[in-house]
Parts: structure tokens; C-alpha cells; sequence
């Protein structure tokens, strides 16, 4: 379908999925029927899936995981995962085995303000916005408390207004710079609602300030939006133990490999490159924890990837030293959760990994992730230090293989007895079946 389609919404579901099953495939009603294959059974359940977004045609399945023995802060953790890459929850899963007898995670949210600005363009005198700004502040509280009444009562709100005087960036560009505390939810309905009303209010003031020429009351409101970059809303989670602690299968010495670990760490520090590979790791525990709650996982991206560069040079969101034969493995990342609101209300399934992790407050998730994030991380740079990353990838992998080939139960038996003594590949696996299956 090389040109553009007209009324894609207006079709039903039915249509939809017939006009891209017969532009797109030769077997269209194989193409048909796959996409079909994946709705749910009970109409209802589905209805709701079809409605989060516009022109659904079907479901996109992910894996549910579950990593248990997350002990954080004394409480034991069982941590509901969403994530399609194989070998991710087994890592969570054994880095929290591990750290669950070595005294558990430590976390403490070091903040929680979320960030909003109101964008726009003033041509005139920098003093004079100033004066306006600071007679209109208080008509900024008040023309937003129909929005911010619900949020009072529950302790948040907008925290402060600041103008902000951008003009050394861009000609004539000013901010209103907003912090808000916005409790369980996330937040962003009611942050960029507030911004909007501070934008109305702005405007209509200005064109009623005296003191402003005609040119000064013109203000030009170019955007209101809440900011995915939210360094004060940051989240730490931290593991020690003494470095003869460390030793294990796969760790021979735990001072070496203290050692070790810790230079890995230092390398990402230093070394973008390394850095941005050593923050996925991180991030391949988060956002599992973030898409399995409901969460913004895009939001949370921008936001932690940021933060990695908010000294000017991108680096490690961990850190890791020894100190007087201690080891100590932390992490500090910002993170803007919720547990109320949006996806977390209204997707079954989300509302059951919230019952798993036993309903915790936007903080408590922030903190239940950060240990996520600590213990990929923990889990990917002992790999990568000791026996390599790809010993755990290929047995994960060889699993894949296995179930793309239909093996039966006794095939399966076979293969993973001769890879267990045999290095893994597509080709070596696919080769080793074919041999089997002439048998
Ligand atoms: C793979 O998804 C993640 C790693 O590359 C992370 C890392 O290198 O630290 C293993």
C-alpha cells in the first residue's frame, strides 16, 4: 500500500485487520487468522484492551515473570517482571537469592518532586515580568485550586512557581518553572493541568497589567508541560557485605572479585561507551517492574537517561567500592511512579502485580525498583567479570531453540545433555536436532 489511507479509524476492528491482512500478506487469511489468535476469550476483557489505545487490532503479548526473594529494607519482595528478553528475571531472581542472605537491600527515596514549565515568549522589559510574576504568584494558587483541592487533601500540590528568565538561550523565552508533589499517582494529568490554568492566568493577567506596554501584554504561551527529567525525584538502593562474603559458585575469592566488580564499575564511570551498555542492564530490571505496573516506561527512560548525564558527561547510575573489607554495590536513580491512577486502576493485570508486591506506595515501588535495577545490574557485571555474559544468554537461548523447533520431551533430553558439554549456536543446535531427528 504504497499511498496514503483514508477513514483507517472509521472501520470496524474486523475491517481493519482485513485491509492489512490483504495489502500485507499473500496468505491473508493465515494473516488473518494469527492476529485473531491472540484476542481474549471473554469480550468484556477484551473490549477494555481494545480501548486503551485507538485502531487496536489484537494484543501484544509479553512475559509475566516473577522474581521472588527481594529482601528490601527486612521485607521480603516477590517482583511481578515484564520483559521479553530470556534471560532477565533469572537474573533478578538470583541476584536477590544471593543478597537475600547477605543482609538485603537497602533503600531510601532521597526525594520526590516532579517537575512542569509553562514555555513562552515575552518581548519587553525583564524587570518589569519579574514584578508581574511576583503580584500574580499568589492568583497562580488560587485560579488552580479546583484542580489542586483533591491532591491537598491526600498531602500534595503545587509545591512552588518560579519564573525562570531564559533569554541568554533563546530571544524573549521564559519559563514558569513548577515543582508539585503529587503523592501515589504519577501525576501527570493533574501537572499539566495546573500548567495549563497557569498559562490561562498568565495571559489573561498580563493583557490586564498596567504597567505593560501593549507589546509586554501580548505574552505567547508556546507550550505547558509536565518534565520527564525529574532529578529530585531520585530513589537510592544500596548492598554490602565483607568482600570474604562474596565468594560462591563462580567466585573463587571475593576479594578478586570485589576487585574486579569494582573496576567494572569504575570503567563505566569513565567510558560512555561502556556506560550506556552498563545502564541497560540496570534499566533491564526497571522498566520489567515499570511495564508490569503500569507505569510510563518511556517516561522513566528519559528520565534515568538524563540523569546519567546531569554533570555533563553521560556515566554510571551505579557505584561501587571496597572500604575497610567491606563491599558496597549502589545505585541512585530518579524515578516518577505511580500506583494510583491510569494503567494502575484500570488493567487487570496490572492490578494484580500491585497485589503482589502487596499495594505499595509510589515510594515503596520506587524503591522496590531501584533494588530491581541494583540487583540486573549486580547479576550482569558477575557474569561479565566471571564466566562472560554469554555462558547464561545461550542456555536461555538454547531453551528458545528447542521450543521453535517443537522438540518432544526425549529430544529435549538429549539436546541440552550435549550442549551441557558443548558450546551453544543457532547452527550448532540446529544441526545437532536435524542429526537427532534422522535417528
Ligand atoms: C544485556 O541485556 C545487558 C548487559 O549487556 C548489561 C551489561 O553489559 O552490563 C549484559
Amino acid at each position: 500500500m504504497n499511498h496514503a489511507v483514508s477513514g483507517f479509524s472509521k472501520l470496524g476492528k474486523e475491517e481493519k485487520i482485513r485491509l492489512i491482512a490483504q495489502t500485507y500478506f499473500t496468505d491473508a487469511e493465515k494473516a488473518e487468522t494469527l492476529v485473531k489468535s491472540y484476542w481474549n476469550s471473554d469480550e468484556k476483557l477484551q473490549q477494555l484492551h481494545d480501548e486503551f489505545i485507538e485502531n487496536t487490532i489484537t494484543n501484544f503479548y509479553l512475559p509475566l515473570g516473577i522474581a521472588p526473594n527481594f529482601l528490601i529494607n527486612e521485607k521480603f519482595y516477590t517482583v511481578p517482571m515484564a520483559v521479553e528478553e530470556s534471560s532477565v528475571v533469572a537474573a533478578a531472581a538470583k541476584a536477590a537469592k544471593f543478597w537475600s542472605t547477605r543482609g538485603g537491600f537497602k533503600t531510601t527515596v532521597v526525594g520526590t518532586e516532579k517537575i512542569g514549565q509553562v514555555h513562552f515568549m515575552f518581548n519587553g522589559s525583564h524587570a518589569k515580568i519579574q514584578e508581574f510574576f511576583n503580584l500574580i504568584k499568589p492568583a497562580l494558587f488560587s485560579d488552580t485550586e479546583s484542580i489542586t483541592k483533591n491532591m491537598q487533601q491526600r498531602g500534595g500540590g503545587i509545591l512552588d512557581i518560579e519564573l525562570r528568565d531564559k533569554t541568554d538561550l533563546l530571544e524573549n523565552y521564559f519559563q514558569l518553572h513548577a515543582t508539585f508533589e503529587t503523592k501515589d499517582s504519577m501525576g501527570a494529568n493533574f501537572i499539566n493541568s495546573c500548567l495549563e490554568q497557569f498559562a490561562s492566568t498568565l495571559k489573561s493577567k498580563a493583557q490586564q497589567h498596567s504597567l505593560f506596554s501593549e507589546q509586554e501584554k501580548d505574552i505567547k504561551v508556546v507550550m505547558s508541560i509536565l518534565s520527564n527529567y525529574v532529578p529530585n525525584c531520585v530513589v537510592r538502593a544500596e548492598v554490602s557485605c565483607p568482600v570474604a562474603d562474596l565468594k560462591e559458585k563462580n567466585i573463587d575469592d571475593g576479594k578478586v572479585f570485589a576487585e574486579n566488580f569494582v573496576q567494572a564499575v569504575n570503567i563505566a564511570k569513565v567510558e560512555p561507551f561502556r556506560a550506556v551498555t552498563h545502564n541497560k542492564g540496570i534499566m533491564n530490571g526497571i522498566d520489567a517492574v515499570v511495564v508490569a505496573t503500569g507505569n510510563d516506561f518511556r517516561a522513566v527512560e528519559a528520565g534515568v537517561h538524563a540523569y546519567a548525564a546531569k554533570d555533563g558527561r553521560y556515566t554510571s547510575l551505579s557505584d561501587a567500592r571496597i572500604e575497610n573489607g567491606i563491599f558496597y554495590f549502589s545505585v541512585e536513580v530518579p524515578l516518577a511512579l505511580g500506583t494510583v491512577g491510569g494503567l494502575t486502576t484500570l488493567h487487570p493485570l496490572v492490578r494484580f502485580c500491585h497485589e503482589v508486591l502487596e499495594k505499595p506506595s509510589a515510594p515503596e515501588l520506587m524503591q522496590i525498583t531501584a533494588a530491581v535495577g541494583l540487583a540486573q545490574n549486580f547479576a550482569a557485571l558477575r557474569s561479565l567479570t566471571t564466566t562472560g555474559i554469554q555462558q547464561g544468554h545461550m542456555k536461555m537461548h538454547l531453551n528458545n531453540i528447542i521450543n521453535q523447533f517443537n522438540a518432544a520431551p526425549a529430544e529435549r533430553e538429549a539436546i541440552t545433555a550435549h550442549f551441557k558439554k558443548n558450546a551453544v549456536s543457532h547452527a550448532a543446535v540446529v544441526d545437532f536436532i536435524s542429526e537427532l531427528r534422522k535417528k
